[in-house]
């Protein structure tokens, strides 16, 4: 953990320094320098492979163990082509790295950062958030303090449990100012999306162009049933990071999607029940199995859920957006679900006596609360340390008061016997 304290010292102070966009590089005493991307991030996509998108005209990525670098990766243009703004976008795909080893690179003339190849398979020690339901600065002003809780902490991956820019009701420029607000973290974090209802669903105002064309997935997935524009493949995927297997869920586009993921799922989850390296099975997607909040519990989702716990004794937890609230229910067939959409763009809170659709809590229900932060979960050899840190007030009505940081819930999930 010693190699990520030093880089939350170096990152923060590279994040006072320049916050914003096209920040101006003033490497090598050469203050004229100008960093001519933006939107930067990038996803694990394998031990020894990442990919990095942005938008701008730098098309060269330089990285290597230090800061000489020694290695450049070229940003194509990527499929499906993101139509948010003019762009250039870019797609650097770099593979053949060294596995669990920190690089560090810059685009273009931009400052340096780092990123890391996964924790090595059996692993364990490290920290993944989940965050959904996030928006952007340019509507939500709780966007960027629930981002900076993130980047104070620099955590080994963040899941994003879809509605991520919140576009479709605010306009296509809100897709780039999302992608742009993230930067505080994703630049040397991995940005790990699930994808939506807002990035396909409602009033056609957005499609998942803008978002697959801005990410290269670990192990893309297809679905059936995905609709035009936007189809189709990386409608999910899957990771294994340390001593953990991710598994992402897709949108429930027609009744076969959730059918065909189960089927793929169920072979991932055999594989994983298997692998001795592999302790925990996660899944992380955007509709709720379990929520008393603003949404309806998806039922067919918590079907397709019991049936994957029936049969895999590792499978401990999966996490949610869509209801914009916090809320952990019990083990249910032995899996923990909790719903984290809480990512800054707004509460979603009901004309109740505790704010919540169902009062009081389900049977099923162990904590919630409406108020903004981020999941955290540290995953040891065996448990998974669930910790939901406190974010801003914001929004109409909380039902708790915290200080910004603080915990408001801690649970730990044991590795069940092998
Ligand atoms: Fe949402
Ligand atoms: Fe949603």
């Amino acid at each position: 953990m010693l190699g990520h304290f030093a880089r939350t010292v170096s990152f923060i102070s590279i994040a006072l320094l320049m916050p914003a966009a096209n920040a101006g590089a003033a490497q090598n005493g050469h203050p004229e320098q100008k960093c001519n991307a933006d939107e930067i991030h990038w996803t694990i996509t394998g031990l020894t492979s990442v990919t990095f998108d942005w938008r701008g005209d730098e098309d060269k990525i330089r990285y290597g163990a230090t800061i000489g670098y020694g290695q450049t990766g070229t940003g194509n243009i990527p499929k499906p082509l993101p139509f948010s703004s003019a762009g250039p976008f870019r797609q650097a795909p770099l593979t053949a790295l060294t596995p669990n080893a920190l690089y560090h690179y810059s685009i273009g003339t931009c400052p340096d950062h780092t990123f890391r190849t996964p924790f090595p398979p059996g692993s364990a020690n490290f920290i993944i958030d989940a965050e959904g339901d996030i928006g952007s600065s340019r509507d939500y002003k709780d966007v960027l303090p629930v981002q900076e809780l993130i980047a104070a902490h620099v955590p080994a991956a963040v899941l994003v449990l879809g509605d991520l820019s919140l576009a479709n009701p605010n306009g296509q420029a809100s897709v780039d100012q999302h992608f742009n607000d993230m930067m505080v973290w994703s630049q040397d974090v991995p940005y790990m999306p699930a994808w939506g209802n807002h990035e396909w669903d409602v009033a056609r105002n957005d499609d998942l162009r803008n978002y697959k064309g801005r990410f290269g997935l670990p192990n893309p997935q297809t679905s059936p049933g995905v609709p035009n524009p936007g189809c189709c493949g990386q409608d999910w995927s899957w990771f294994d990071y340390g001593n953990a297997r991710f598994i992402a869920y897709p949108e429930p586009y027609t009744v076969q999607t959730w059918a065909d993921w189960y089927m793929k799922t169920n072979r991932l989850m055999d594989e994983a029940q298997r692998d001795p390296n592999i302790t925990f099975i996660v899944t992380f997607g955007h509709r709720a199995p379990f929520t008393s909040g603003y949404h309806h519990s998806d039922l067919d989702l918590r079907h397709y859920i019991a049936r994957l716990a029936a049969k895999h004794k590792k499978y401990a937890l999966n996490v949610n957006g869509h209801s914009h609230d916090y809320e952990r229910s019990y083990p249910v067939n032995g899996v923990v679900s909790v719903t984290a959409g809480i990512g800054g763009s707004e509460l979603e809170e009901l004309n109740t006596a505790c704010l919540f659709r169902l009062c009081p809590k389900p049977s099923w229900s162990a904590f919630r609360a409406m108020h903004f932060g981020i999941l955290q979960l540290r995953f040891t050899p065996t448990v998974i340390e669930g910790t939901y840190i406190c974010g801003p007030g914001g929004g109409g009505k909380n039902d708790i008061s915290c200080t910004s940081g603080s915990v408001v819930d801690r649970f730990t999930i044991r590795a069940a016997e092998k």
